[in-house]
């Protein structure tokens, strides 16, 4: 945390091409959602807000460490990639980011999530809202055996939105741009989407409760490149809109779309009795796949090892 306060703030090259940004609290979706109010401590290091502040964050299953002392920040506008060999903690430290973790028997976390400067875990923070206002994507498309309408209603309605369903319904399918295929099937069940399709469809119904931050765990790991191509292009369209946070094992996807990166390594501690996931590193995406600072990213982002 320090070495990225003292650091000047960098603004992203592609930052120059950015249409205005707008928040999410402008569009159509929110349909009046109570924010978790709050003030972060300080900005990240393009300047932007930021929306989680994570300081010395450790996850145990019954016990046993599965991430130690994680600190970094996730900034709205921004795409944070999560990279790192197979059980580094990517996922587990993810689930975090939107209490998932409650809900996995024997897991604990400690340390300091801040979302919007106001602690995720605190006693007064409702997990529904949270997991309201921070939307998850998995890695295999899990559509709802329903129409594909009522996928996108589901959430909007369990929680009591007020407003226009029809609409609502739209915009989000617009958001995630797939309007227009599936405008004229929307009673047809989800399940007759092809797999991209699909993984839309899904990042479309964590858009309709009104989120400002997406969470993806490898989203395109079981997708055609054609299908990839397109979650790929619609993270950069919503990141005007949203902090979008992705997993992903794919070293191009990683530096094609992400503005920040973590990465994540495995560490044996007690005399290789346990394996820990730490964050080796965290900066600009850029830097990380560039010319990093630590030898062990330079080797896993040139795929050396891992
Ligand atoms: N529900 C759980 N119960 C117990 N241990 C778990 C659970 N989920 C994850 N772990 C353990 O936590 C560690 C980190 O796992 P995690 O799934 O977060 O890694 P990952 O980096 O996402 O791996 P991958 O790239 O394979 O998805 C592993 O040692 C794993 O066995
Ligand atoms: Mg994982």
């Amino acid at each position: 945390m320090a070495k990225q306060m003292t650091e000047p703030h960098r603004q992203h090259q592609r930052d120059t091409e950015r249409p205005p940004r707008h928040s999410p609290s402008e569009t159509s979706l929110d349909v009046g959602s109570a924010v978790l109010e709050g003030r972060p401590r300080h900005g990240t290091r393009s300047g932007r807000k930021a929306i989680f502040e994570l300081e010395g964050v450790d996850v145990a299953y019954s016990g046993k460490t599965a991430v130690r002392n994680i600190t970094f920040d996730v900034a709205e506008n921004e795409i944070t990639a999560l990279i790192g060999p197979s059980g580094c903690g990517k996922s587990t430290l993810l689930r975090c980011l939107n209490r998932m973790n409650d809900l996995v028997p024997g897991a604990t976390v400690e340390g300091r999530i801040e979302y919007h400067g106001q602690d995720l875990y605190g006693a007064s923070v409702d997990p529904v809202e949270v997991r309201k206002r921070i939307g998850m994507v998995f890695q295999k498309p899990n559509p709802f055996p329903k129409s594909i309408y009522d996928n996108i209603a589901f959430g909007p309605r369990v929680l009591g939105m007020k407003g226009d369903m029809d609409q609502l319904v739209e915009a989000a399918l617009r958001r995630a741009a797939l309007w227009d295929d599936v405008k004229d099937r929307l009673k047809d069940n989800a399940f007759g989407m092809s797999g991209g399709q699909q993984q839309r469809l899904c990042i479309a119904r964590a858009l309709a409760t009104g989120p400002d931050v997406i969470l993806m765990d490898e989203p395109c790991s079981a997708l055609d490149p054609i299908s990839t191509g397109k979650i790929e292009d619609l993270m950069m369209e919503l990141r005007e809109s949203y902090a979008i946070v992705i997993v992903t094992h794919n070293m191009q996807q990683a530096a094609r779309v992400s503005d920040m990166t973590a990465f994540f390594t495995v560490e044996l501690e007690d005399e290789g009795a346990s394996r820990t996931g730490r964050v080796v590193e965290f900066d600009e995406t850029e830097k990380i796949f560039t010319n990093p600072a630590d030898p062990r990213t330079e080797a896993y982002v040139t795929g050396k090892v891992g």
